[in-house]
């Protein structure tokens, strides 16, 4: 193996959350690492993400690294935080853990192979950079690619074309254009409410109607943020509930209540804003059809009353639940129904009047004909595995990681993988990954992953990976619990139902942060399932 190849101890792919809080602790513990990151700079999702409205549905600072470095010198101005806002806390976080120094930009990795001989990962990016390490973490998030469906005809269309997660740096005017958007997803959401004041006319194609909770959004001043004693507190608290914030499921069922009080309590969620009514509710929202449809009728009734035209509020909030509530996500907002409610605002029912094709000015549907000169995608993302197609990880024999999981995605953990030693992951496949809030799931797997490297130091181990027979359990119970709960009933991303020909299967773990974080525990005192090798 060429000896100029530069050799780290360890590899990290992304600079988002997960890779910049694991480069701060493998290095304090003394490792060499090196992050690669296809992006200018830090920032992972928020560097993408750039569309207008682009905002995170987490609140802070239960959306924040759990490093005293880091939150101790900052402040928040809102409570979800825009794009623009969590690019300034990433330049800080740079400035503050100097993750620039570590970081080869503009790196796009493409290849990675794992050599037996020297027990080493080779890891090849696009514009030929490249490195050796003993251990390759691939930190590259549930969203780094990219879906827009095989439209009939869409490269006729004239006007402009813009994916949400491609969005120009330089902006896009929306002011006095005809536009048309394609998606309901939280970025579709999120687009709308920026569009809807300022366009001469938006079209909002819509498949299937997004159950949007209120946010609440909140203006924060910089000294109620100023004491910070209570910060690790919170973020050991964050742990203890299902979703990864600092409020879970009650212990109750919805029918342990009466009508009067699930009103009150129904209420009091909405009125907390966030994820509240969606991880904080009757625990058998996800698993009873009755708790399921009650929840629904209250959602329905709060969003129709806020639709002026009745057509308009049974495309948006159906009388009839078109999926059991939450096993889509769920999004956030803060004014998307009252945008409805301008009479150059329309809704498009795509699954009543499918996309038929493009035309040079629009699109037509199988009713009627479209007029637009602004097309937005926000039409989502090949989500949780999807992140790995562009990448050839090859591990033991030669086995190609995109290619084992195109029959069934397999994990231990949702942390590694069997034949592919030393490689870890953040944030990905089989994890809670998107039933969690992003950095409340990191902190669990850093703390797993860091800990694992500094053993086999101790121990002069220098390889590990997950046994067949573990991981072949941890995958069954994954499968085994969601058919347990209301899931399969929904078309939804998380089951990779958006990707056609995509394997249906449920992509995260489902137990929730509390779980996950005991049973990573419990595999630190005896590593069970997992195969050392010297
Ligand atoms: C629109 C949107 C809204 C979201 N809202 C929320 C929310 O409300 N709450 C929440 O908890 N989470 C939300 N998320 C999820 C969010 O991704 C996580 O919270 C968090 O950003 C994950 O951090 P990460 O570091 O694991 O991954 P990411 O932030 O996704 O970073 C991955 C990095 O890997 C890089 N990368 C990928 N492939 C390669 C490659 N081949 N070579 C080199 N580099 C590569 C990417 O460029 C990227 O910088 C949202 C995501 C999106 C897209
Ligand atoms: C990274 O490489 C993949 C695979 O070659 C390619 O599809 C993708 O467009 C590249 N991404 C960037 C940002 O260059
Ligand atoms: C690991 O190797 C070092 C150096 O060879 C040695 O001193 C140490 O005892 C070894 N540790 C274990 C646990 O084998
Ligand atoms: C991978 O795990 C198997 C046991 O499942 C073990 O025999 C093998 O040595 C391990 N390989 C490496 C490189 O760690």
């Amino acid at each position: 193996m060429a000896s100029d190849i530069p050799y780290y101890d360890v590899l990290i792919l992304g600079a988002g959350f997960s890779g910049c809080s694991l480069l701060h602790y493998l290095r304090r513990d003394g490792f060499s690492v090196r992050i690669f990151e296809k992006a200018p700079t830090v920032g992972g999702t928020w560097y993408w993400n750039r569309y207008p409205g682009a905002r995170v549905d987490s609140d802070v600072p239960i959306y924040e690294l759990n490093i005293p470095e880091v939150y101790e010198s900052w402040s928040w101005s809102s409570r979800f935080p825009d794009w623009q806002e969590l690019r300034q806390y990433f330049k800080h976080v740079d400035k503050v853990l100097e993750v620039s120094k570590d970081t080869d930009f503009n790196t796009n990795v493409t290849d990675a192979v794992w050599d037996e001989a020297s027990q080493t990962w080779t890891v090849t990016a696009e514009n030929g950079k490249r490195a050796r390490a003993r251990f390759f973490l691939t930190c590259i998030g549930f969203a780094s690619k990219n879906f827009t469906p095989d439209f009939k005809g869409l490269s006729k269309f004239k006007g402009e074309v813009h994916h949400s997660n491609e969005w120009p740096e330089t902006g896009v005017n929306l002011e006095g254009r005809r536009i048309g958007l394609i998606g309901t997803g939280s970025t579709g959401v999120q687009i709308t409410q920026e569009a809807g004041p300022v366009c001469k006319e938006l079209f909002v194609f819509q498949r299937t109607p997004n159950l949007c909770l209120p946010m609440h959004q909140a203006y924060l001043d910089e000294s109620s943020q100023s004491d910070k004693a209570g910060y690790d507190a919170i973020y050991q608290k964050r742990l203890n509930s299902f979703g990864g914030f600092l409020f879970d499921f009650v212990k109750k069922k919805a029918t342990d209540d009466t009508p009067g009080q699930r009103e009150k309590f129904y209420q009091a969620l909405f009125d907390h804003g966030g994820f509240a009514f969606w991880v904080a509710n009757y625990y058998d929202l996800f698993t009873d059809p009755e708790s399921n449809r009650l929840a629904y009728e209250f959602w329905q009734r709060k969003a129709s009353e806020r639709i002026k035209d009745p057509k308009k509020a049974a495309i948006l909030a159906p009388k009839v639940a078109p999926h059991p509530f939450g096993t889509k996500r769920p999004s956030l907002e803060q004014n998307y129904y009252e945008q409805f409610n301008k009479p150059n605002v329309h809704v498009v029912d795509v699954s009543a009047e499918p996309i038929a094709e493009f035309t040079e000015k629009g699109l037509r549907t199988t009713d009627g004909e479209y007029e637009f000169d602004l097309l937005i995608l926000a039409t989502g993302f090949d989500a949780v595995t999807g992140s790995y197609k562009n990448l050839k990880i090859r591990g033991v024999g030669g086995v190609e990681l995109s290619e084992k999981w195109a029959k069934q995605t397999q994990t231990y953990l949702g942390l590694t993988v069997h034949d592919f030693p030393n490689l870890m992951y953040t944030y990905g496949p089989q994890a809670p990954t998107a039933f969690s809030n992003g950095p409340s799931c990191i902190q669990v797997q850093t703390k797993f992953i860091v800990d694992i490297i500094n053993y086999m130091r101790d121990h002069n181990y220098s390889s590990f990976n997950a046994t067949s027979d573990a991981e072949t359990e941890y995958t069954d119970e994954i499968n085994e619990e969601v058919t347990k709960t209301l899931f399969p009933l929904a078309k939804s991303w998380y089951m990779g139902a958006n990707i056609p020909g995509k394997k249906i299967e449920m992509l995260n773990y489902i137990k929730g942060i509390p779980a996950y974080s005991s049973l990573l525990d419990s595999v630190e005192e005896n590593w069970k399932g997992v195969a050392f090798a010297n």
